[in-house]
Parts: structure tokens; sequence; C-alpha cells
């Protein structure tokens, strides 16, 4: 039931559910009772809550490919496509795998901004912009929402990069607070009123985000008047008291957390209020009653939105996220008929998403080669590899056929479970049947694995704790992994160990089996298994690879180089010390393009690299972390079947120039000294050039604009398809101070997005497209009242095709 009705009769469910509640009750259903749940209380008719990550994919409270999930292109690929109502359509679908899963609330979006190129987890952000990432992650959570399912809008706030992610304070301004990094939050529970958010890891100014009362119960809630949950980040509550007193609603995971028993002993012990508490549980047991798991309570949705078809999504967004950034003598599309030399280890192994909490296991993945293997004509297509950017060893995924045995003490099986690429990522709930913590002694990773290529093959460990690994028979670890530094997530993000070096033929399958002893700390119960078999093909000599393949290059029209960062670049966990390719790829891209002028090279990175040689290819082509579809959707935009779609939501440039670029805390402390100047604004203040500027991307028509008209806030952009096929553009429109009286007061970037619009022309076709400016647009921040103020003056409104390339312009006074 939707609208005011229904939200006062869900308010009386909660009412009544909470007055039937004791204080262990209470404190108890604050806690996880487990890694993604929160406990039932079957006496007021209440069901456990499912929460899952994450942003491109529903995993599902199991570590698993049991229960595979579609995989749709990464957040930064989402905001390329600068449409809402796609982000909306991939909410839908999102909460649709939900359902499926039994999951009431996803741990998604991420919508902290790209402020230093150097962030590892920006693929799972949107952009520099807080325009563009509040628009596109309100329609998101819209889309999520219209579903019946929960959004948790993350991470509240400023976690913008992950060195000391536990532990940083970032301090930042009152400005740039308000106009960069709470601004997409702010946007979002206006536009479209999140059921919940989650508070991050990282201090702001002092105070840790679990406790900050002054944003979460002054800015969000107060101001904002957002009445959904605040979710810890994963372990980031420290403090029974100031996490509850700081507006925090459900601490996870569980079931060691700060609430639970310890929160009922603090308001017994007068520590706290129980009217904070009650507070707490009633947001909680709204959140319930939104999604249907309150008995009494009608939920928001009781019919869910028509059936989407996942793997058509993931095309259409993949396809449309694509950044053509260079396209000299119309090189794509491909001409037909052309014979292609498609080249790299992405090429063949596609990067579909960034790793850490984002990952799912989807039913299939279409790589670059699969999707031209099928789009062009038989002989048309040959494949090299060029150069293999994972330096270290990767997970256990290509080749191997592995099966988790679960066995006690006495050596008898337990129970067995999948193992997808040989990770094992087990807290309590992703025990396989008949598996539990007291019983169970070892786990080890058995089967097969069948090698593609003849050569020496390295097979090592990721994770801490006592292994054996054995290949063919043969033991070559048996000893124990220890942690390099003290880091919780070092068993998760931490580079995998080489153990075994193994001649093997191609296509003779071999037995593997890594075994680890499990070990329970004594001092908790909340136990989690991570340990993952790591494997490496056989080095080739890297000058011979890139021979090969300019060789392939030399004899085919078009050579295709796939380049890709890796996840031991890109990821949660961690930040970037440069934006470089790793391996050779710079290497072997200048080579191909020395063999073939007619050289396209896609980058296949979920957020900015270097590309020291676009001057030397005829086009590139930016196709992100593309998700399950990747490959396909590529085809499509390689052949001209369909065009690419996306513009910059970021600034891509060199890190030389990059103007702002610290994440290294010093002393435990971030300064976010630039103050309202990140991104484009950081770009244009410095007087930089960029490699590709903000909102760049071409497709495969042309436009002409023609005028640009204000009326009250709406700005009308007439505009000319005048190439030779039917395509979309994204208007965009840009504000800059123009008189004297704009220019004076606050200093602000020199101009910034102020709204766009996607359109869509045939061929010779005038099209027409309204814009609306938000009042937002023309106001600061103003640190002495404490209020935003509109700066009066002229202004300079720019309709085009990115923040350089501006095609119309006009003026208002406002
Ligand atoms: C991440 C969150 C994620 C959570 C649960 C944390 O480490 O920062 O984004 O939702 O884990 O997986």
């Amino acid at each position: 039931m939707t609208g005011e009705t229904g939200d006062q009769a869900r308010e009386q469910a909660v009412e009544a559910a909470l007055a039937r509640l004791t204080l262990d009750d209470k404190a108890r259903l604050l806690a996880g009772q487990d890694r993604w749940t929160l406990p039932a209380l079957p006496k007021i008719g209440l069901a456990s809550l499912v929460m899952s990550d994450g942003p491109i994919g529903v995993r599902g409270v199991r570590w698993t490919a049991d229960d595979p999930s579609v995989a749709l292109p990464s957040p930064t690929a989402l905001a390329a496509t600068w449409d809402p109502e796609l982000a909306h359509r991939a909410g839908v679908l999102l909460a649709q795998e939900a359902r499926r899963k039994g999951v009431h609330v996803l741990l998604a979006p991420t919508v902290n901004l790209h402020r230093s190129p150097l962030g590892g987890r920006h693929f799972e952000a949107y952009s520099e912009d807080p325009y563009l990432t509040g628009r596109i992650g309100t329609g998101y959570v819209a889309g999520v929402q219209s579903g019946g399912i929960g959004t948790t809008v993350k991470h509240f706030v400023a976690n913008d990069a992950e060195t000391d992610r536990f532990t940083v304070d970032n301090l930042v301004d009152a400005r740039a607070l308000r106009e960069l990094y709470l601004a997409p939050f702010e946007a979002i529970v206006a536009g479209a009123r999140p059921w919940g958010i989650m508070t991050a890891y990282n201090s702001v100014n002092g105070t840790t985000m679990t406790e900050h009362a002054p944003l979460v119960n002054g800015v969000l809630r107060g101001e904002w008047g957002f009445d959904g949950i605040n979710v810890s980040d994963w372990s980031a509550a420290r403090d029974t008291v100031a996490a509850l007193e700081g507006g925090l609603d459900i601490a996870m995971p569980g079931p060691d957390t700060v609430y639970g028993e310890a929160l009922a002993r603090a308001v017994r012990d007068g520590r706290v209020e129980e009217a904070t508490l009650d507070a707490a549980v009633r947001n909680v047991l709204r959140l319930a009653a939104r999604v249907g798991i309150l008995d009494g309570a009608e939920p928001v949705v009781a019919e869910p939105p028509a059936h989407l078809d996942g793997r058509a999504l993931a095309h259409e967004i993949a396809r449309r996220s694509f950044v053509l950034v260079r396209n000299e003598g119309a090189a794509l599309p491909l001409r037909p008929g052309a014979t292609v030399a498609l080249i790299g280890a992405a090429a063949r192994d596609a990067r579909v998403l960034g790793g850490g909490s984002a990952t799912v296991f989807p039913d299939r993945i279409v790589s670059p080669l699969d999707g031209l293997t099928a789009a062009l004509p038989e002989g048309a297509l040959t494949y090299a590899l060029g150069a293999d950017p994972n330096e270290e060893l990767s997970l256990a995924d290509r080749g191997f056929t592995l099966r988790a045995l679960c066995r006690d003490a006495a050596g008898t099986v337990l129970g067995t479970g999948s193992a997808p690429g040989g990770d094992i990522k087990w807290t309590d709930v992703d025990l396989p049947e008949g598996v539990t913590h007291d019983n169970l002694h070892s786990v080890e990773l058995a089967g097969t694995f069948t090698p593609r290529e003849s050569g020496t093959h390295t097979f090592g460990i990721k994770g801490l704790g006592a292994f054996t690994l054995a290949v063919a028979g043969t033991t070559y670890f048996d000893g124990v992994q220890s942690a390099a530094k003290n880091d919780p997530f070092a068993a998760f993000f931490g580079a995998p160990e080489p153990h075994a070096q193994v001649e093997l033929t191609a296509d003779e399958s071999v037995e593997v089996s890594l075994t680890h002893v499990v070990v329970t700390p004594e001092d908790t119960t909340a136990t989690s298994i991570l340990f993952a078999l790591a494997h490496q093909e056989p080095r080739r000599d890297p000058d011979e690879l890139i021979a090969e393949a300019a060789e392939a290059a030399r004899g085919a029209d078009t050579a295709v180089v796939v380049v890709a960062t890796t996840d031991r670049v890109e990821s949660e966990g961690f930040d970037r010390t440069d934006l470089r390719l790793p391996g050779r790829q710079d290497d072997l891209v200048r080579a191909v393009a020395a063999a073939n002028p007619n050289t396209v090279v896609v980058v296949n990175s979920g957020s900015p690299v270097e590309l020291p040689w676009r001057e030397e290819v005829a086009a590139v082509l930016l196709s992100w972390f593309p998700g399950q579809e990747g490959g396909a959707a590529l085809a499509d935009v390689l052949t001209g079947a369909e065009e690419p779609g996306g513009r910059l939501p970021t600034t891509w440039g060199s890190l030389a120039d990059a103007p702002v670029t610290q994440v290294v805390p010093e002393n435990g402390q971030l300064a976010y000294s630039e103050g309202v100047f990140i991104g484009y604004r950081a770009w244009e203040k410095a007087g930089r050039t960029p490699v590709y500027a903000f909102g760049h991307g071409l497709g495969y028509t042309d436009w002409a604009y023609e005028s640009v008209a204000v009326e009250g806030a709406t700005v009308r952009v007439r505009l000319r398809n005048t190439g030779e096929r039917a395509g979309h553009e994204i208007v965009q429109v840009y504000l800059a101070p123009a008189g004297p009286e704009a220019a004076g007061g606050p200093e602000r970037p020199a101009r910034w997005l102020a709204g766009f619009a996607g359109v869509s022309a045939g061929p010779g076709e005038t099209v027409e497209v309204a814009v609306t400016l938000p009042a937002r647009a023309f106001e600061v921040w103003d640190e002495t009242s404490g209020g935003w103020a509109r700066v009066k003056g002229s202004y300079e409104i720019a309709a085009g095709r990115s923040i350089v390339d501006r095609r119309v312009t006009t003026a208002i006074t406002v």
C-alpha cells in the first residue's frame, strides 16, 4: 500500500508491535544474528529481515555459485548512460532478483564520489559529480523500492577512498560536505525516500560515522526527514551507547555486535535511554512493515512489477554505457566483411565486475571473444593473447571443477558445498548442510584442473592459517600461511602466495587438492572461513607474445585490443598507487598500433587509467566492467548494430596532471583541503586540460546544436542529427557565473553541471529537449547562516556535448 494512508496504517502496526516487545527483544532486534540477517520475533509476527550485497546484482546470503545472480554492468557504467530511467529499470530488475533470493534489503547503491582517481573502489560509485550521482542514485533507489525491496544508500558519508578505511578521519569543510559529499544522499532522500542508509567505516571531522549524531540525527533525519533505517557498514559499529545516540539503528554483522545483550545492559544500567532504543526499533519495524515481513502491516508493494529479462537488461545497459572517446577516420563501426584480430587477455577472460562485496556469480559470462565470434562471419576473427596483465596468481576459476569437502576431526565427511573460483568465503549461513562450526575441522577443495595451455602452471593459496596443497598427487605445501600485516581483511583482499610450479599438458586433467584446517578463535562465536586456491597460467616470454599479437594485427583489416585492470588494481579494500595499465599492455597496444593503423582499443576498467598511446590508435572505446553480457554488447557496438551510448561520468586524465590525488591519511587524518574543487571543478580551477573531459563521448552520428532558450527553470535546447543514422544524444547543461555579482561571494567553480537529458533523433531530424534546472544549481552552502544561499547575479547557460564542448549559450540573471 503506497501513499499516506499506507504510511499511517504501517505506523500503527509498528506502534502495536513495539508495545509488545520486551527490552531484551528490542535490543536483540537491532543486532545481526549472523552475517546478513536480523532475528525473527515470532510473538509479534516479525520474520527475519535479510540483507544482501550489492550494487550490480543480488548475491543472496550465501557466497556460492549454486544459485547464480544476474550481473549488471558496474556503477560507473550505469552512470555513463546518464539515464536515470535506465537506472530505475536496473533497480526493478535487482528487486526481482532480491525477491527470488528471499532478500528484503539490497546493500546498495554506493553514492560516494570519485574524489581522487586513485580510489580503488570507484567502479562501485557513480561519478565525480554530485548532481549526476544523485540523479542516477535516485532512479536506482526508486526502481528497487518499486519492487518492494529496501535499499541502503551508502556509505554515509565521505567514504571516497579505501586506504585505512576503518580508521581514517576525513576532514571535510561544511561547504564541501554539503555541496559535494552529502548532496547525492540529500537528492536521493528527497527524490526516492530510501528505506535505508549505511553509515561508513570512516570518521568525518573527528567522529566515526556510526556515532555521528550531527550528520545522522541532525542533517539526515532532522533536516531532510529521512525515516528509514541506518545500518552500520559491516563491523563499523564500535560503541554501544555512542552508536545508539549517534542514530545507528542496526549493528551488522552478528552475532558479536555492540548491540543485542550489550545494548539491553546499557539501558538497564541507565547509560542510555530506552526511548532512544525505541526510536531505533521503530525504524527497523517500519522497514519490516514496508517490505512485508511484519504481520498486520501491508507492504508498500503488494504486486511486484512485471518480469524483466535480466540478460536483455544487462546487455542494454552495457551498450548504452560504452564511451567512445576517440574515433579517427570513422574507424568504428567496423566495415562489413572486415577481418578482425582480437587481442588481449581480457578479450578471452573478460573482467565483468569489480572485486569485493560487489561480487556476484552470474550463470554465464559473454567475453569479447564469445561476442565477436558469434557476431562475425566464420573465418573473420583471429585471437592472440598479446599480454597478460595478471602478474599475480588469480582465482582458480578457469579449467577447474572443485567441490568443498567438510570433515570433522576424525576425517569423516560431514557435508559438501560448491566452491566458485576455488574461493571460500563462508560465514555461519554459508556452511554446507550438516556442517557446523562446532563439528567442522577441515575444508578440502578437491577436484580436477584441465589446462588450456601446456607449460609451467603455478598454484598457490590465498588466506591465513594451516594448508596442504597437492597437485597431480604431489604435495607442494604443508604449513602455515600468516598475515604480513595485522589487517582483519587480509584474507579477503590480500595477494595469493605461490607454492607449486607444475608442468602440465594442455587438455590433460590432473587432480588438485587444497586442505585448510579450520581454527575457531575461542573469544568469538562469529566465524568466517576465508581462503582460496589460486592459479596462474604458464608465463610466456612477454616479447614473444607481443610479437605474435602484432603479427596477427598485421594480417587483419582491424585490430581490436582489449586492455584491462585486474582485481589487484581495482577492488574494494585498497586504493591504487598509479593509473597505469598493469603488465605490458601499453607496450602491446603500441606494437599493435605500429603493425596496423586501424587499431581499436577497448578499455575494460571500472575507472580511469592512463592511455599514453591514445594518439597512435584509431579508436578508443571504454567498456567499464560491463557485466555478464558485456561481450555481446561490445560486438553490437563494434559492428555498428548499436551505437555506443555513454558519456564520461568522471574526468579521465593522467595522474601527474590530476589536481586532487591524495588518498593516504597522515597521522590518521585525510584533509579534503581542496574544498569544493574535485573532478572537473578542480581541473578547470588548476587550468589543466585532461585527456578526456567530463561528459565527453561520441556516437555514430553527428549533432548540430541550433539554439538554447531559458524560460523560468526550463532550458530548451534544439538540436539536429546531422549524420546518416539514428542516434541518441545526452544534452548537457552547464552553468557558469558570468557577471561580477555572481562571481562575487564564496569561491565557486568556473562552471558546473546543472542539468541533462537524453534525446533520440533520426538522420536529419531536429528535436527539442527540455532540461529543468534545480534551484540548488544556483545555491551555495553558507556557513555563517548554516543554510543554502542563492547567489544572485548573471550566469551563462551553455548546452553541449561535454564540459569543454559547449555548443550554444545564453545568459540569465537570477
Ligand atoms: C562494504 C559494504 C558492504 C558490506 C557487506 C563492507 O565491507 O564496505 O559496502 O555492503 O561490507 O558486504
